[in-house]
């Protein structure tokens, strides 16, 4: 019994320091499990955003991008894109909560993308909004000062409306406003400094026009405006920096022009002001930052143009600016951020058509 109770002793005790010893193992197999776990998980997660980050962003993007047009759609403000920050800082300031933990997401995935922002803040999809009183074609678009946008003129089934209407963006629909005193189309619009819109020239069943109307917003109704020297189509209409608005070119029954002329706002009249080294129609005009007006191709009857020219408003006189690699008509230019002028496309002769584009930069 004794030796039995003492014999017991170690053997409970050697019991009991078994299975502590067991406890322990077991404690530490587990505490190296969770902390293998979490090394695991934190190497994944490392693996998903900083290695394999740029790798994503194609795919990252579409994600962003969705995330970032459902904040869009939300909230109606309009997207200047400016940058990826401000964007995400004006829909914060009009979202309240839930919202607002999406936009930062996507603005830590897209950071990773430097140059698709605007690529992601653009909206992937195309929506109806109202329609037109009427059909047209070769109308003009211009964007009032108040936001709203007047279209004016063109051509239908019907002939060359005299009919104009103005787009609300914040109610999606067209209301009808005054009539032009003459229908057209092929015409320029340009919204002038003190909020008017001048519409000159084109064309209608009577043939090339010389006639310009003027578009106050606050009555609604066409003004007729100084008659142009010229009647021309296809011209191109630039306001410049001191208001005024300079035509250039354009076609009319006696053939292309090198003609321009130049629209005093306080006076309503053109006066002509230096011709163009060449005539131009279906030519582009820019003005740029320096003031200066670039006009680049466009066909001069007989040929299809690659040559430029400046026009300088404070001598009123036209300088050439180089030739394009190119020759171009009916090409579209964009002033980029940078100064420079992107011109795109157009055809070089009735069968080739352009896929290039050429930029032209201000020395
Ligand atoms: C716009 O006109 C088309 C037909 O030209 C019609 O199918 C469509 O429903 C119209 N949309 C609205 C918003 O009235
Ligand atoms: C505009 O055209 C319509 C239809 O052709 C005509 O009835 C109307 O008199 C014209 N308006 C003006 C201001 O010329
Ligand atoms: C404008 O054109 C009309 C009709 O073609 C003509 O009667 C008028 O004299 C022209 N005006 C100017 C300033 O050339
Ligand atoms: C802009 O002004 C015109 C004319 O006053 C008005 O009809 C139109 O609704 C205005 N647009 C907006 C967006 O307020
Ligand atoms: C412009 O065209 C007119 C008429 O076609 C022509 O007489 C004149 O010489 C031209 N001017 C220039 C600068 O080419």
């Amino acid at each position: 019994m004794y030796t039995n109770e003492v014999y017991s002793k170690p053997v409970t005790r050697n019991n009991g320091l078994h299975k502590w010893w067991h406890l322990r193992w077991v404690k530490r197999i587990g505490i190296s499990v969770i902390i293998l776990i979490i090394c695991a998980v934190t190497f994944a997660l490392v693996l998903n955003f900083v290695v394999f980050a740029p790798k994503k962003s194609e795919t990252s993007t579409t994600a962003a991008s969705s995330s970032s047009s459902l904040t869009t759609t939300s909230s109606v403000t309009p997207t200047t894109t400016l940058s990826q920050t401000t964007a995400t800082d004006t829909t914060q300031q009009s979202e309240p909560t839930t919202t607002t933990t999406l936009t930062t997401i996507s603005t830590t995935t897209t950071t990773t993308t430097t140059t698709t922002t605007s690529t992601i803040t653009s909206k992937p999809e195309w929506t109806m909004t109202g329609n037109m009183s009427m059909p047209r074609s070769d109308h003009t678009a211009s964007t009032l000062a108040n936001r709203s946008v007047l279209v004016a003129g063109g051509l239908n089934w019907n002939g060359y409306p005299n009919s104009t209407e103005m787009y609300n963006p914040s109610t999606g629909t067209w209301t009808t406003t005054g009539s032009m005193n003459i229908g057209r189309m092929y015409h320029t619009a340009s919204t002038l400094s003190n909020g008017l819109v001048l519409v000159a020239g084109g064309i209608n069943a009577n043939g090339v026009l010389n006639s310009t109307e003027l578009y106050n917003p606050s009555t609604g109704t066409w003004a007729t405006a100084g008659s142009l020297s010229i009647a021309r189509r296809e011209h191109t209409a630039s306001t410049l920096s001191n208001g005024l608005v300079l035509v250039a070119g354009g076609i009319n029954a006696n053939g292309v022009l090198n003609s321009t002329e130049l629209y005093n706002p306080s006076t309503s009249t053109w006066a002509i002001t230096g011709s163009m080294n060449v005539g131009r129609a279906y030519h582009i005009a820019s003005t740029l930052a320096n003031g200066l007006v670039l006009v680049a191709g466009g066909t001069s009857g007989t040929d299809i143009l690659s040559s430029a020219e400046l026009y300088n408003p404070s001598t009123g006189t036209w300088t050439t600016a180089g030739s394009m690699s190119i020759a171009r008509r009916e090409h579209r230019a964009s002033i980029l951020e940078n100064g420079k002028v992107l011109v795109i496309g157009g055809e070089s002769s009735g069968t080739i058509y352009r896929n290039s584009a050429e930029l032209y930069e201000s020395i």
